[in-house]
């Protein structure tokens, strides 16, 4: 069914990441290639409720694909949660004849889009925007390649410490309630051990693990730690407990923080953004609504809020046994 759609208004919500930016220069120009209007819309739904509009052309998304960050900036909203939030944002969008909108964002931005559009009836479609990856129906989300990147490359660096003082790292990644990024890093990065919310090691495991590495000739070690762990959730207090229980090392804890979030998105999250920018003004086209634009083996696919926004603890068991065995 094709819809009679005429304006469409993006907008970045939650934590920023890494080719957002990407994403709004394909959605703007789809936008004209389709023959819409499109609108920017700042700082996500705290921008919707002001009524903070900006008319976007072609030329508006110019040197943007390079860039992190988003120049629409981004909000976590608390307002937009309650139904008089929704209310005023629906109401600065119909004096503004906006007919869709299209947010990119992780599972708080796709909560709040399916709330209001079930509410108004109003079409909306999610892009999955964060670091964490940590979305349902999609194998990767906007950001996440590059967070990985940074991620590894902070590491190497800190291996040439660890090594040059026979020193043990523990090495705090982002990821609130997913592990991904820390056992993707981890892995990649050549770590120890990977702490991860979705499996328990718990710290006499972990000391005795480190304590067979050591045996095993190794005199440095890291360890990533995933910021949602339930051992590394106080990391400082975890570098108290191995340097007590395991002799010979120094501990040291490098927490990476919002580095991860920022720098220029790599061409995998440029390309990534592009095709699901695309894809998003396609599907509005097209007359579907309530979805959130994925990939999934290589294919771009609608996926609807209600699967995107379901948690899934489920973690890559093959990568782990992978970890364990080049870790020897
Ligand atoms: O959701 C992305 C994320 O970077 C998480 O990994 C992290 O826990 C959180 O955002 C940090 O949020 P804030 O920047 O609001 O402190």
């Amino acid at each position: 069914m094709k819809t009679s759609i005429k304006r469409v208004g993006v907008l970045t919500s939650g934590g920023d990441s890494p080719g957002m930016n990407a994403a709004i220069r394909a959605i703007v120009r789809a936008s004209v290639y389709h023959n819409l209007e499109c609108v920017g819309i700042y700082r996500g739904f705290e921008g919707l409720m002001e009524g903070d509009f900006k008319e976007l052309n072609a030329r508006s998304v110019k040197n943007l694909i390079n860039r992190g960050g988003t120049f629409l900036k981004s909000a976590r909203s608390a307002e937009f949660r309650t139904k008089e939030g929704r209310e005023i944002a629906y109401n600065h969008l119909k004096n503004a004849n906006i007919d869709a909108l299209v947010v990119i964002g992780g599972d708080g931005t796709f909560r709040g889009a399916a709330a209001f559009s079930k509410e108004f009836n109003f079409p909306v479609i999610g892009l999955p925007g964060t670091i964490d990856n940590d979305i349902n129906g999609t194998d990767f989300t906007i950001g996440y390649d590059t967070a990985l990147n940074t991620v590894v490359e902070a590491i190497d660096k800190i291996r040439d410490t660890a090594h040059s003082h026979n020193r043990l790292f523990l090495v705090e990644v982002m990821g609130r309630d997913a592990g991904d990024l820390a056992l993707n890093a981890g892995v990649g990065a050549g770590a120890e051990e990977i702490l991860i919310p979705e499996e328990d090691l718990g710290k006499d495991k972990l000391v005795e693990s480190l304590r067979r590495s050591k045996k095993a000739g190794k005199t440095s070690s890291i360890i990533v730690v995933s910021e949602g762990d339930q051992i590394g959730k106080n990391i400082f207090k975890l570098a108290d407990y191995i340097e007590e229980n395991l002799k010979g090392y120094e501990v040291r804890v490098t927490v990476l923080g919002h580095i991860q979030r920022g720098g220029s998105p790599s061409c995998f999250d440029r390309v990534l953004a592009s095709r699901l920018g695309v894809a998003a003004i396609d599907a509005l086209v097209a007359g579907e609504q309530n979805v959130m634009i994925g990939i999934k083996n290589h294919e771009v696919l609608s996926v609807p809020f209600s699967e995107a926004i379901k948690k899934d603890t489920s973690i890559d068991t093959d990568l782990i046994r992978v970890s364990d065995i080049v870790s020897l």
